[in-house]
């Protein structure tokens, strides 16, 4: 069978773990898949760079080139923001290419926009890295939970933050300082305000929330309030009483519409959530079937956020020329939510 070639929109820390990941395991991936995935051409800031991690993959500066060439078939947009990587989206689905990204931004601001013209063109937009890092918690959502009712969602799904509140109990390290590593070791935001200011944990929920409730994205009415009021006073206080303070996303369903918030929360220590530290993220989900699940694993970083871009790519060329009627649907908005309110 012929390779999937896939074309990258940028190669930071996620762009070039998603190429680390498919070279070092291409032949498991290759075995589970039965064919190849290359990587025809890529567009990135530094030609040297690229041409470093990507050796035989042509260079483009302009990504709307790249999204309208023919040998790629699959669009993965690693640019992060809302700029140039919505017009490079929209002008990728025009042209017939399915999309992976990681971008959480774009999809809570516009995926009610993305999706309708991706269902409109036939391709798939996959996003399993737009959520908790290398958890699979969008499979989860809409596959391993598909016979669920979902009742609330409440997470971990910070990275920074969360790597910034566990150092300071810890070590007893400051904020700023924390934030800088947080940066070092590639687990911040371009802008670092998006991860203190709660921003894009907010982006997050709102990605579960319009998965589990079936509603369009509705980031606008999110309650969004972060770390960076908090001091190390706080922590110590909340710990003399037996708590752990964490940045929580939460969604939930009630009699009066749907709950979307993110602020910082006291947890009793004995609970799992109170014990997930450093950049590991968890989400916890409350169903009518199967009643409470959790999961776990790394929130942020190269290659963890890379496991889940290159699952998304195996899915679509699994599923490339399957009927559309076979596919997962982007959303599946239910008519009588649309209305929901946010509160
Ligand atoms: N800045 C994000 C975080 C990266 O810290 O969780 C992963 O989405």
């Amino acid at each position: 069978m012929k390779p999937v070639n896939i074309g990258i929109l940028g190669l930071g820390t996620v762009g070039g773990g998603t190429a680390a990941v498919l070279q070092d395991n291409a032949a498991e991936i290759s075995r589970r898949l039965g064919r190849d995935i290359a990587i025809t051409a890529v567009c990135a800031r530094e030609e040297a760079r690229a041409k470093a991690i990507c050796p035989t993959a042509a260079f483009e500066r302009d990504p709307f080139a790249l999204v309208r060439r023919d040998d790629v078939d699959v669009v993965v947009e690693l640019f992060g923001g809302t700029d140039t990587a919505k017009d490079a989206v929209i002008e990728a689905i025009s042209h017939g290419k399915h999309i992976v990204t990681a971008n959480k931004k774009l999809l809570a601001e516009y995926g009610n926009e993305i999706f309708p013209l991706a269902e409109e063109k036939n391709v798939m937009v996959q996003f399993e890295a737009s959520v908790a890092g290398g958890i699979p918690i969008i499979k989860a959502l809409r596959e391993g939970l598909a016979a669920n009712r979902i009742r609330s969602i409440a997470g971990i799904i910070n990275g920074t933050s969360n790597f910034i509140l566990s150092e300071m109990r810890e070590k007893g390290s400051a904020f700023a300082d924390v934030l800088k590593e947080a940066q070092a070791l590639g687990y911040a935001e371009a802008d670092p305000t998006f991860d203190i200011e709660g921003h894009d944990a907010g982006h997050k929920i709102t990605i579960m929330s319009a998965l589990a409730f079936g509603t369009p994205m509705n980031f606008a009415s999110c309650y969004l309030e972060g770390i960076s009021k908090l001091d190390s006073r706080d922590i110590k206080y909340a710990e003399e009483l037996g708590y752990r303070i964490k940045l929580l996303g939460i969604t939930r369903k009630t009699g009066k519409g749907i709950e979307l918030r993110v602020h910082p929360t006291l947890i009793p220590e004995r609970r799992l959530l109170a014990n997930v530290n450093g950049v590991m993220n968890a989400v916890r989900v409350n169903a009518d079937m199967v009643g409470e699940t959790l999961y776990y694993g790394a929130g942020a970083g190269a290659l963890p956020t890379a496991s889940a871009v290159v699952a998304d790519i195996i899915d679509i060329a699994r599923l490339i020329g399957a009927e559309t009627e076979n596919r997962v649907p982007h959303l599946a908005v239910q008519p009588d939510e649309v209305q929901a309110q946010t509160i």
